[in-house]
């Protein structure tokens, strides 16, 4: 949802900052942003709808010199996606040229009364009534750049991340935040703000992260970090651990592509230190030192947003089938404004790739308030999330670029199966025996995915058959039917199709209305206890003249022989069967996307991270 980077230091900024926003990408790209400021206090701003590439290409000649400069990627909010309403936004004197990210909800009201006194606005952003704000208590009170914007953040109600630069306080860069992440990368005397860490990694691995309320000034080689209310906080410098391989593209095509390549490797990394099926234990390392919150806890309410809610949804089954805990699963977003019943006895754990998720965090943080113990799985090291809740487990998956969620959901579901079987073990719900079979086939499952991923090639021969499909109905039951809603989101992010997600059974009231021989119906069909029922599923949508694409487990033939197509995925105990069956659609999403020509990577309106609400 916006990306920002920036740049100070003694390289020209202009590569520092087209390279960064190129990773930042992810967090939003309908029309992007530079502006350096050169050796005689000038600002040099260029921006303009469309991608980076486009930003890239409409600078490639400029002769744009500057040790200082800060650039944008946008996802709108407010006002559409172009060249005016692009980032940065400069003030009337052009002094200053601030870019942001986030909503500032109280815009017009600022915006009326800064016309009222005679300023003239450019865009239809919220944006630019900050920069203007700042600009006349500079003028009317004489403050430093600094001194106005965190006057200017006093008055504003809302989310952001910004930074701002002004041509009479050269080599300077002020920062602030407010639920919208930054980081600050530090080497020596040479500083790079950026919305996560990808843009800083091959610079340094020294990074501040700034908090919410917090500014941040950078001036003369100096970082100095301020609350809000305008004390001094001291600089917690850690240090982050990415490898640079890990946020390119290696010779794949798309993200996506790499992402879901990866898993065999990411899901094992989930796993590493976490389980030993040998000397029979599973440990997390947070939940091991809170065990009892989990344990006496009343209930568990798992939150999420989109991938990270279906994540939960399997979570559900995990837990509540092992530990035998009662668990809720929430909506980030409709938990937040129902009121809920959470008290001291209650456990939310939230679920998150980025960490960032505006509406994960404001539920998190709401169950926090009302006296819940908070547990984030997350995947992004840092992240808000991460920060704000009493103890978590990473996903270790590493940065995921590709904007449908791939590894970060087998991470996250690898995370909560361990999570289901440590508080299985430790309050006697299952069986030593069954506990160490089910841990030696979690080990087992790394190899199984790679496994998986050898049907690629037919998947891809699949997908030329469904490409034009304007409908699919995806159907599964008990811990395949998340998967099935999982797929279904996995196709309309990335090829805007049409597709609904339903447990099998419930076909029958509605959606069976829908099936016709234009209607591809996948079916995940992997369970054992559930097996005889989803069959007679496959009779009637067959009986319908729908087109049947089955995920079941190998050696299965009743389904494989009334299926168009079958997928065969490796044998494994019905509590992981997820981790395999999403492999197929995940596949299957990205060679339709792919054959629709489609940038798999960076499908439209959508956005990786959402901090907003
Ligand atoms: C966005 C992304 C999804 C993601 C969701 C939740 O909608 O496009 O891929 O599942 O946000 O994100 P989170 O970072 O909280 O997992």
């Amino acid at each position: 949802m916006c990306g920002i980077v920036a740049y100070l230091g003694s390289k020209e900024a202009l590569p520092v900052l087209i390279k960064g926003l190129k990773r930042l990408e992810y967090r939003g790209y309908d029309s992007a942003g530079i502006v350096i400021q050169n050796n005689h206090r000038r600002l040099n701003v260029f921006k303009r709808k469309g991608k980076v590439s486009d930003l890239e290409a409409m600078v490639r000649d400029k002769d744009i010199s500057g040790h200082m400069g800060i650039g944008h990627t946008r996802w709108a909010t407010h006002g559409k996606p172009n060249d005016i309403n692009a980032h940065p936004h400069t003030s009337s004197n052009h002094r200053l040229a601030l870019v942001h990210n986030g909503i500032i909800e109280n815009y017009a009201a600022l915006k009326k009364a800064l016309e009222k006194r005679g300023h003239k606005f450019e865009s239809e952003t919220d944006t630019e009534v900050l920069v203007h704000l700042i600009e006349e208590l500079q003028q009317s009170e004489q403050l430093s750049l600094a001194e106005a914007v965190r006057m200017a953040l006093t008055k504003v109600v809302g989310a952001y991340a910004i930074v701002v630069m002004d041509t009479q306080e050269p080599d300077t860069l002020v920062a602030a935040r407010k639920s919208s992440p930054l980081v600050i990368g530090i080497d020596n005397d040479e500083f790079i703000i950026a919305s996560d860490a990808t843009p800083i990694v091959e610079y340094t691995n020294k990074v501040v992260y700034l908090d919410d309320d917090q500014l941040a000034i950078i001036q003369s080689g100096e970082l100095q970090l301020l609350s809000i209310e305008n004390e001094v906080v001291p600089l917690d410098i850690r240090e982050i651990d990415m490898e640079l391989e890990r946020i390119e593209k290696g010779g794949y095509d798309f993200f996506m592509k790499k992402e879901i390549h990866e898993q065999p490797t990411t899901v094992r990394d989930s796993m590493s230190g976490r389980i030993n099926a040998a000397e029979g234990w599973a440990k997390l390392g947070g939940l091991e030192e809170h065990i009892n919150r989990f344990l006496q806890a009343k209930r568990i309410t798992l939150i999420g947003c989109g991938t990270s809610w279906h994540s939960a949804l399997i979570g559900e089954y995990l837990i509540e089938q092992l530990a035998r805990i009662p668990v809720e699963v929430e909506y980030g977003s409709e938990f937040r404004y129902r009121n809920p019943v959470i008290t001291g006895d209650d456990v939310a754990v939230a679920i998150s790739q980025s960490g960032e998720t505006a509406d994960t965090m404001a539920a998190i943080k709401l169950a926090k308030q009302m006296g819940a113990f908070t547990y984030g799985i997350v995947n992004v090291v840092g992240s808000s999330i991460a920060r704000i809740t009493d103890a978590g487990s990473y996903i270790h998956a590493g940065p995921e670029i590709g904007v449908a969620s791939t590894k970060a959901f087998t991470g996250q579901v690898s995370i909560l199966a361990i999570m289901a079987l440590q508080l299985a073990e430790r309050n006697g719900s299952i069986s030593k025996t069954r506990f160490r079979t089910l841990l030696a086939e979690l080990e087992n499952i790394p190899a199984k995915i790679q496994q998986m991923l050898e049907v690629d090639a037919s998947i891809a021969y699949i997908a030329n058959e469904f490409r034009n499909a304007t409908n699919f109905l995806y159907l599964g039951r008990g811990v395949n039917f998340p998967v099935a809603l999982e797929g279904a989101l996995k196709l309309k992010e990335i090829s805007y199709i049409h597709a609904e997600g339903y447990p099998a059974a419930e076909m029958k009231h509605g959606p069976i209305a829908l099936i016709d021989e234009n209607m591809p119906v996948v079916l995940i069909a992997t369970n054992n206890k559930a097996y005889e029922k989803v069959l007679s599923n496959v009779q009637e949508v067959k009986a319908r003249g729908g087109r049947i694409i089955a995920v079941v487990t190998e050696g299965e033939t009743q389904i494989t022989k009334l299926a168009n197509y079958a997928i065969n995925v490796p044998r494994t105990d019905d509590f992981f069967a997820p981790l395999l069956s999403v492999i197929p659609l995940q596949l299957l999403s990205y060679h339709i996307a792919v054959l629709r020509g489609c940038n798999v990577d960076q499908p439209r309106n959508l956005a990786k991270s959402v901090t907003v609400e």
